[in-house]
Formats: structure tokens, C-alpha cells, sequence
């Protein structure tokens, strides 16, 4: 389901609404709310909203449990950190208890070492068999101008992961190794919310919604979940080419 914004602030009211409903029905069917986090800019207005007295008192963030679906290979102090902007604009100021966040540990060694701790971590969260997925309440995603999400670039390795939880991502446009979700994970999800915003996505968000299907060329295509909700919620700015 697409639904179009005038601007953020009022997509942004909309996704903390949505945070709200669907974290206190998790709560209610199964004592907890397992949340993975968007990186990126777009989604620090949607954390800073939800420490606001509007939403901050709406859950019981005790029962509330955060990931993220991607990570940067930097520390968790760098400015670059998808952690750290979580940690800044939403658990520091809503004191979230350490135990209920679960990062990516990027002060191991190597990129494939993070992926699998991370997996490792998630298998004992979702008490999980061998080949089993995760199955998030909600995962958060963005999209970039060149159609990624997650850290699911065009044309990168884990594109076609089908068996891991979580791998590392060589992106040469990027110079760099990330970490992310596959999309198993992120498909296996049952409700996934895209906050998109700005004209700079509006070229690649035609394509993506309207175009033909190239999921190797525009990976958020690839975002379909099983058997969840999946909603686009996008600024004017960013839907300006829609039909
Ligand atoms: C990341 C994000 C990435 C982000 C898009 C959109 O680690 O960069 O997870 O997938 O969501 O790049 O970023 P903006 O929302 O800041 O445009």
C-alpha cells in the first residue's frame, strides 16, 4: 500500500502511529515487540518523534526489542553508525534498557565475523531451528537514489543470499563492505513500513513502483513480504512521477 505525504512531518506522524498500533499488538500476542531499525537520515525524525510526550508513553518500551537491518563496518561512536543515530535520537533519550538493544558487534575483526555473530544473535532471540528466518513485528526500511535498501545495493553479492540471515556486502561504488539483512529476512517480516522522502528519489521511486521488474538493478523491488503488510509511505517531493 502507497500512501502520499505532503512533506515528512506529516509522513513522519503517520509511521510513529503505525510504530505505536503494530508494536502494542505484538505486545498483546506475544509479550514483546521485535523492531529492526532504518538507517540512513530520513527515519531520525520518526525516532525523535517517538521520544515526544504524543507518542513516548503510548508503549511499554520494556517489552519493546530493537535491531537494525543494516550496518555500517565503523564503530558504534562513529558518525557514520546506524547504531549511534538510533542511540542518539531514540534509546538514549527514551532509556531504553541496554538488554533490549541488539547491535551489530563491528568491533570484531572482519565484516563476515560481524554478519554471523549478528545471525547468531538473532537465531537466539527468535529461539530459531537451523534454517529458519526471523519473523520482525515490523522492519523499518529507506530507499537510496539508486534504488537500494537496507545495505542491498544494485549488482552486490547479497542480492541472491537465500540460505544467511545477515551477511556482510562488499558495494565497490561505495569503496566499502557493509552489513545488512537478506531479503529472507526482511521478506519473512510481517508488517515492513519504506520511509521515503525528498525529489532526489523520485526517477528511482517511479521506477521501483511503475517500472519493469529489475531487482538487481532496483533491489527494494525484491522487498515482497510472505505473508506481511508492506507499506510505502512517501513525500510529494518523492512521489512527484507517479502516475
Ligand atoms: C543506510 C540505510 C540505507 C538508507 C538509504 C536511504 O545504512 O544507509 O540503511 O538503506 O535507508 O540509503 O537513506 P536516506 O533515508 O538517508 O535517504
Amino acid at each position: 500500500m502507497i500512501k502520499i505525504f505532503p512533506d515528512l512531518n506529516k509522513l513522519n506522524q503517520i509511521a510513529a502511529e503505525k510504530f505505536i498500533t503494530i508494536g502494542n499488538r505484538a505486545i498483546e500476542q506475544n509479550g514483546r515487540f521485535a523492531v529492526a531499525l532504518a538507517g540512513g537520515s530520513t527515519p531520525k525524525l520518526l525516532y525523535r518523534l517517538l521520544t515526544t510526550t504524543q507518542f513516548k508513553n503510548k508503549i511499554d518500551w520494556t517489552k519493546v526489542f530493537f535491531f537494525l537491518g543494516d550496518e555500517r563496518n565503523v564503530s558504534p561512536e562513529n558518525q557514520e553508525s546506524n547504531f549511534r543515530t538510533a542511540n542518539e535520537n531514540l534509546f538514549k533519550p527514551l532509556q531504553i534498557p541496554a538488554e533490549n538493544i541488539f547491535r551489530w558487534q563491528t568491533e570484531l575483526t572482519n565484516a563476515e565475523k560481524i554478519a554471523e555473530n549478528y545471525a547468531q544473535t538473532i537465531k537466539n532471540f527468535f529461539d530459531l531451528t537451523e534454517n529458519e528466518f526471523p519473523r520482525f513485528d515490523l522492519i523499518l526500511l529507506g530507499m537510496g537514489d539508486d534504488g537500494h535498501t537496507a545495505s542491498l545495493f544494485p549488482f552486490t553479492t547479497a542480492l541472491s543470499e537465500t540460505e544467511k540471515i545477515a551477511v556482510s556486502n562488499r558495494v565497490e561504488k561505495l569503496d566499502t563492505t557493509r552489513l545488512t539483512f537478506t531479503f529472507p529476512t526482511i521478506n519473512n517480516s510481517l508488517n515492513i513500513i519504506f520511509l521515503i522522502g525528498g525529489a532526489s528519489k523520485a526517477e528511482t521511486l517511479q521506477q521501483v513502483l511503475e517500472g519493469e521488474f529489475q531487482p538487481e538493478k532496483f533491489p527494494s523491488q525484491a522487498v515482497k513480504p510472505r505473508s506481511g503488510n508492506l507499506f510505502w509511505l512517501v513525500d510529494e517531493q518523492a512521489a512527484q512521477l507517479l502516475k
